[in-house]
Order: C-alpha cells, then structure tokens, then sequence
C-alpha cells in the first residue's frame, strides 16, 4: 500500500537540527543528527494503472550537516525522483520515510534551495534582480536582498555584469548567476540537478571551482546530481551509485581526496584516477543488472 513520504513515521521527539558545522570540521567527528535522512524509499508512478513505472526501490540515505554528496546512475534511474521528493513537489504518494532536518517534505520549504540543469533565469531581469530573485519569492525586504545579490554576484565573479541581461551573459555567466541566487537563498540544503551538464568542459571545470569556493565559505548539505563520474569525485564527500531504473544504491564511496581540492590539478592526480576506475566498473555493474 502506498503511504505519503514523510506522513507514515511520528513526529520525531527531538527538536530538529538548526546548527551547521563549522568550515572544514572533519565530518566525521561531527556527532549531529543527519540534515537528510531517506529509509526505505520506493517511488512508484501511476501505481495501479498499466503505464505504472517503478523509478526508485528501496533507497536509505542520510547526509550529515555540511556534506556533499554526489548522486550518479544512468538516465532514468530515479535520481531526479528523489530530489524532488525532498523538496515536497511530488504530488504522488512514495513509501518510505523522508526527512530534511528531521521534518518531512514540504513545499516551499525555506530550508532548500534548488538548482537546475538549464539556467532558469527570467529573461526581463537584470543579473542582479536573477540573483534576487529567489529571495523576493521568499519575502526577504529588498534592501536586504539587494545587498546579498551584489555580494553574491562578487563572489561568483559577476560583480561588473550585474546590470546586464541574461542574453547578454555566455552560458557559463548564467549559471554563475544561477549559483549566485542560490547561494543567496543562505538554505541550509542545496539539491542540484545536473547544474553543469550542458557546459563545455573547461567552463565546466571552472564552474567546479567556484561551486566549491561558495561551498567552502557557506557549507551547505548538497545533494548534486550528474551523468559526470570525474565530475562527482572532484566535488564530493560521497559518491552514490545507483543502478538502472528502478534505481537503487549499489554502492556508496568516500571520497578521501584532501580539501580544499583544485578541480584542474585533479585531473592529472592518480587517486583521482583511481577513483574513476572504482566507480566506473560500479556504474557498468549497476547498469548491466538490469539489462
Ligand atoms: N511525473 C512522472 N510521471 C511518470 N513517470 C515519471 C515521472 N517522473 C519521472 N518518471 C519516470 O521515473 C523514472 C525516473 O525518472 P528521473 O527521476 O527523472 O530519472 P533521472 O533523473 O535519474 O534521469 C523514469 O523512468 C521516468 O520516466
Ligand atoms: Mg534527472
């Protein structure tokens, strides 16, 4: 029987957690509550009819405060699914248990920001109001916002082009203003949906760097969906490997590569490599399963 995510458990006893852990604490002498727990997940669309389709089976995560992890798995394996079931979009029902700081999904949810693959910014505005634009939505007064988008569009490089429209901004400056405004949102949760997917490769490396600067200086909890193995090692704590749909885990990797990390000098590593090679022979065997 299918039960809403998140309505099946009692309420937890505990007060959430609202604190997050220091810049580079090492993670795992952090002793706090998970900021994303997910048991038991399975994600079933069209449930009785006969287009049903089986996306996610049976998937247990959880994230500590400050962690970046990487989901990575074929096209089609659920890994979109499970965003959006974090965020409480989903209007279908899912089995399971899923907590963002210990309460289940829900719209609207201030403690989430969510970045997409295509920039998604509003062609009639200014770099500057795209920046703001997420905090507007959220109500924040526009003095405050205004302040935070200048800063964030410094921090992205973008300081010179807050006035420009999107047409007039390459590819590559339009997702840097997509991680402006979501940096700016100061969510403690961060879902990425294959932000950098449609980027050339030397953009693309760029574009790591910097989403690694802001993750430094403001530690979020990611969860950053991509197709990209290198892409995911060079930016995670974790990489999750999940099968063809229905997408499950089939392994879960640390990634022990020291921090602060440089994307580029990463590429000629041998660990990094190394890394590669593991993962890649994880994702051929989660592929072949169900072929
Ligand atoms: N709203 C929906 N209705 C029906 N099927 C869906 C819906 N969303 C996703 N699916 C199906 O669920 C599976 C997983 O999709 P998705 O999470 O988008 O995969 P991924 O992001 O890993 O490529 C796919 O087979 C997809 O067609
Ligand atoms: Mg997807």
């Amino acid at each position: 029987m299918s039960r809403p995510v998140g309505l099946t458990q009692p309420p937890l006893a505990q007060a959430p957690p609202t604190h997050e852990p220091l810049a580079h604490e090492p993670l795992a002498a952090v002793d706090l509550p998970p900021t994303i727990a997910i048991r038991d997940l399975t994600m079933r669309f069209g449930a009785g009819t006969a287009d049903a389709v089986l996306a996610v089976d049976n998937v247990s995560l959880s994230l500590a405060p400050g962690e970046f992890v990487s989901l990575v798995g074929p096209s089609g394996c659920g890994k979109t699914t499970i965003l959006n079931l974090l965020t409480g979009l989903l209007k279908e029902e899912a089995d399971g248990d899923v907590r963002v700081l210990g309460r289940p999904p829900r719209e609207g949810n201030p403690d989430i920001a969510y970045m997409l693959a295509r920039d998604s910014l509003l062609p009639w505005r200014t770099a500057r109001d795209n920046a703001a634009f997420g905090m507007e939505v959220r109500g924040m007064p526009r003095r405050e916002r205004e302040t935070r988008a200048r800063d964030l569009l410094q921090q992205v490089g973008l300081g010179d082009f807050a006035d420009k429209f999107p047409k007039a901004l390459s590819h590559g400056m339009r997702q840097r203003c997509a991680l402006a405004r979501t940096f700016a949102l100061d969510s403690p949760v961060l879902l990425m949906d294959e932000p950098f997917g449609a980027l050339d490769a030397q953009t693309k490396l760029t574009l790591e760097d910097l989403l690694m600067q802001l993750w430094s200086a403001h530690r979020k909890t990611v969860v950053f969906v991509t197709h990209d193995l290198a892409e995911a090692i060079a930016l995670s704590d974790r990489v999750i490997v999940m099968s063809a749909r229905p997408g499950r885990i089939v392994a879960d990797v640390a990634i022990d590569l020291p921090r602060p990390r440089d994307v580029r000098k990463l590429q000629t590593d041998h660990r990094f490599h190394d890394l590669y090679a593991k993962l890649w022979r994880l994702l051929e065997q989660g592929a072949a399963a169900h072929e």
